[in-house]
């Protein structure tokens, strides 16, 4: 029996293999996500990067917790005039590269654009869903005119797939991800971290500096699976699921609720990048256990209940 085909297709991104490196993980180093591209992922983000030079908050900016991580990280980013030079410099048409943006106004964002347009960049991420920054996450994430007019300003300027990050901090996440489609979106990729923290009781201090961070890892994969679940019953354009992936069974519940292609973050800190090749055998394995010849066969399985 031949082995199940894994491709996928998200508007014009074309992926070998439907498992993408998750924003902010291993940050903008083209060296960086090109290894992990060769070691089996299917496109790689980089890190959300915004029109000035962030230089993040200060440590702790990281905790481990109980079945995931708190981050506080702040954003740090060169900036988009130094991330231009140096993507610029490095060699990126071979590399499904997906560049994640953030800012607080559409006019940001279409700038953004506007200066990396020339360059192979093969798709955008539009994080418009960081709990721990105010003014560039949840609270543009919240207003649905500035949604419409970020994801419109940003369609005018590029004919590249657009995908939009979502947070789940918001009440209703259905409407955040009808209205993406609405307005253009090529996918939806949800979730970004979940808003939470985590005190020290020997200090009774908080642990991470900004105090409040975001929570990532198995932990919040069922939140992100029944998100994942409920925007496929209202939209029609493809989902990549994040949230806790860490094994192949992560990622199959993920496309049986109806994903295109799974992101990892933290399953990289508890499998090392060898995660993505593992997790792809297990997919080959159960598509061929299940009898199926390709991984499409099973996107919304779930929903047929
Ligand atoms: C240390 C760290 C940094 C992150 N930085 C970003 C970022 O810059 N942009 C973004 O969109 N998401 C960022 N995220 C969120 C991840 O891309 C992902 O949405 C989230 O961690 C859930 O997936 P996971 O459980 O597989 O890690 C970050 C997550 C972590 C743990």
């Amino acid at each position: 029996m031949q082995e199940p085909d894994l491709s996928i297709e998200i508007s014009s991104l074309k992926m070998e293999s439907p498992l993408m490196l998750a924003s902010g993980i291993l940050g903008t180093s083209i060296e960086l996500l090109r290894r992990v591209f060769e070691d089996g992922a299917g496109a790689v983000v980089t890190k959300s990067i915004g029109y000035e030079q962030r230089m993040g908050y200060d440590n702790p900016t990281i905790v481990e917790v109980y079945g995931g991580y708190l981050n506080a990280i702040g954003l740090s980013n060169p900036g988009i005039k130094e991330f231009y030079k140096e993507l610029s410099r490095s060699k990126i048409d071979d590399l499904p590269l997906v560049v994640s943006l953030f800012g607080a106004e559409s006019s940001e964002f279409s700038e953004m654009i506007s200066i990396l347009n020339e360059l192979e960049v093969k798709a955008y991420e539009l994080n418009i869903s960081c709990p721990h920054v105010k003014g560039f996450g949840v609270e543009v994430c919240q207003d649905a005119k500035l949604v419409e007019d970020i994801i419109e300003a940003v369609k005018k300027e590029t004919q590249k797939p657009v995908f939009v990050k979502l947070s789940p901090n918001l009440t209703d996440i259905v409407n955040a991800a009808k209205l993406a489609e609405d307005v253009g979106a090529d996918a939806i990729t949800v979730t970004n971290t979940f808003k939470a923290m985590s005190i020290d009781i020997e200090t009774c201090r908080p642990i991470l500096a900004n105090k409040i961070g975001g929570l990532s890892g198995p932990v919040i994969k069922p939140i992100a699976v029944r998100c994942v679940y409920e925007i496929y019953q209202n939209v029609d354009i493809p989902i990549i699921g994040c949230g806790g992936v860490v094994d192949w069974q992560d990622a199959i519940e993920f496309f049986l609720v109806g994903a295109t292609a799974i992101q990892i973050g933290t399953g990289i800190a508890y499998k090392g990048l060898s995660v993505f090749e593992k997790i792809k055998q297990g997919i080959k394995d159960y598509l061929t256990l299940k009898g199926k010849s390709s991984l499409r066969d099973i996107v919304g399985l779930a929903h047929g209940f």
